[in-house]
This record gives structure tokens, sequence and C-alpha cells, in this order.
């Protein structure tokens, strides 16, 4: 099983879907917030989508008991662990600004809690990181320039910026002014794709917001001058398997097309997404995916090589990371 002991690269996790129930209930004690469940369980019990949105509406609910600076170092930290368990050696977080700051919380909270513990986890852990962070495309594309001024003010610690939350009716076209002044500041481009989406939102996503990596991408599937031309641009896919499960991208794991995206030449990689409400993390998305589809050891190799090569890295830290996999 290479996958469980062969250093790795995460790409697509976002740091407020790795929020625990049980840490969850823990920080809203001590911020004496009343959480709509009577406890973990009945919270878990919650935990069955039909689609995108109704995970959306849980998480966000989850987000809100996060107030102090502290609480974000809690919730990075905890993820770090879990990270550490997997052997992932680079991580490659999102966090969304707008979820914290829509409620008042300064983003310098938010930005230095997160920071801190990934500095902690890169001293203490080994585990080298970078943060991006997502506009919310629900969101008028004029709310994502109101919270852009906080990202340009921390530059240092952010390496791009990303568009997730409700696919459907949102299309990176609505997005499309924004991501040119990341663009042009250096940012680093990424967004949701082709999720629930149709194959038109990820060509969107390439030629309107020239995008650096998709995440998830699957629907680009449906259109072979479309996966022609991503492969052709040697971009990857940040692919989530139990992610794609759990909000019915997929019927079921045996019909995941992780082995038509390599047999296509497709880029792709491996990501837990919001492991916390999706069933596992990253080893856990690699065990349920091989025994759904019998990967072979090749592929897993393959798309754990992916991973660094399509990760923020320097070029000279990417030649480490792969010829510790030769
Ligand atoms: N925010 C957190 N997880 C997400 C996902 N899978 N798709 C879109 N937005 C998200
Ligand atoms: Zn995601």
């Amino acid at each position: 099983m290479p996958y469980k002991t062969l250093p790795k690269a995460e790409l697509h996790m976002h740091i407020e879907g790795s929020f625990e129930p049980e840490l969850m209930f823990q920080i809203a004690e001590r911020n004496d917030i009343q959480l709509p469940y009577e406890s973990v369980e009945a919270l878990k019990e919650k935990y069955d989508f039909n689609n995108l949105q109704e995970f959306l509406d849980i998480y966000y609910q989850g987000c809100a008991v996060l107030i102090t600076e502290q609480d974000f170092y809690d919730l990075a930290w905890a993820y770090l662990l879990k990270a550490k368990e997997d052997n992932v050696v680079h991580t490659e977080i999102f966090f969304d600004p707008q979820s914290h700051t829509d409620r008042g919380i300064a983003f310098d909270t938010v930005i230095n809690g997160f920071h801190r513990a990934f500095e902690d986890g890169q001293q203490q852990l080994g585990i080298s990181y970078r943060i991006i962070a997502c506009f919310l495309r629900h969101l008028p594309e004029q709310a994502g320039f109101d919270v852009y001024p906080d990202i340009v003010r921390h530059k240092d610690k952010i390496i791009g910026v990303g568009l997730d939350s409700s696919e459907v009716g949102h299309p990176p076209e609505k997005y499309q002014r924004l991501f040119a002044q990341a663009k042009k500041d250096g940012f680093k481009i990424v967004a949701h794709a082709g999720e629930e989406g149709p194959a038109e939102y990820v060509w969107q996503a390439l030629d309107l917001l020239d995008v650096d990596r998709i995440d998830h991408g699957n629907r680009c599937l449906d259109d072979a001058e479309l996966v022609n031309t991503i492969v052709d641009k040697d971009l990857a896919l940040t692919v989530c398997p139990l992610s794609n499960l759990k909000l019915c991208v997929v019927d079921d794991l045996k019909n995941h097309p992780i082995k038509i995206m390599l047999d296509n030449g497709l880029k792709a990689t491996i990501n837990s997404d919001d492991p916390a409400y999706f069933g596992g993390y990253i080893n856990d998305n690699f065990a349920q995916l091989q025994s759904a589809v019998n990967l072979s050891d090749d592929e897993i190799k393959a798309l754990i090589r992916n991973s660094f090569e399509a990760s923020f890295l320097s070029d000279e830290e990417k030649a480490k990371h792969l010829s510790a996999l030769a």
C-alpha cells in the first residue's frame, strides 16, 4: 500500500472543512456559543448531503463558532496533526476570509491564527505549507473587492486566491475583474470549477480567470476539446474522491473517473477537500479509492508525483520531493 508511507502533498483542503465536531463543541463552549445541536452525535447525523449546497449550509454554521486567534490556531493545528499521521509533507490550504469577516471577525485575527499554526507545523512537524484565500462566489464580485486589500496586506503569508462556495449560477465570469487584479498583483490563481457546474465553467476558469490549477474539474470529461486543452496547458486537477461521493458528484466510488482522468493524460491529484465532513483525510481518500477502482501502485505513485509537480513549491523544492519518490 504505497500511499500510506509515501510522502505526499495535499493541494485542496479547506481548513474550515477540517473542523471536527468534537473540537467544534469545545470551541463553542469556551466562546459561550450554543450550537443548534444537542451533541456531537446529533451534529454528525446531519452529515448526510444530497448536494454541495446542503453541505455548505452546515459548513458555514460550523465556521461561526471561531472567534479568537487561538480558535483559528487550534483548528489548523488539529489538521496538521492529522496530516502528519498521513505522511503529508507539504500542504496548500484554502481559507474563506469572508465567512469570518462578514461575522465581524478581523481579517488579521483569522490569518494570524492560521499562519502561526502553519509556521509551528513547519518547525515542529516538518510540514511545509502555502495559504490560499478563497472568494465566496455566492456573494457579489464587489464583496470580493472589499476584502481584497486585506489579502494584499498579508501577501507575505498568502500565495494565491481561489474561488469556492455554491458553483451553479455563479460562473467564473462573474469574478473576472477581481482575478485579473489578483493576477496582476502576482497571486497564484485557482478556482473550483466543474464540481457541480458544467464544462463551460471550466472553460471560463481557463480563459477568463487564467487559473494555475483547477479545483475538482470532474465535468471537464464531458468535453474532449477541453480535456485536450487542459492537458496541453499542463494544468492539474485537484480531485477529491470522498467529497465527490458525499456530495453526490459520483453515485458510487466504483464509478469515480480517476482512471479516465489519468488515462487521458490529465494531471490529477488526490485531496480531502473537507475531511471532517466527508469521512476521511487524504490517506482515507487513497484507501477507499484504491479498493473501489483498483488503482495500481504505479497509478498511486503517479498521483503522488503529480501532487508535488502541481504544487506552488519552488522548482528546487519540487525536485527534492520528487527524487525522494523515485
Ligand atoms: N467550500 C468548502 N468546500 C467546498 C467545495 N467542495 N466546493 C465548493 N466550495 C467549498
Ligand atoms: Zn473544495
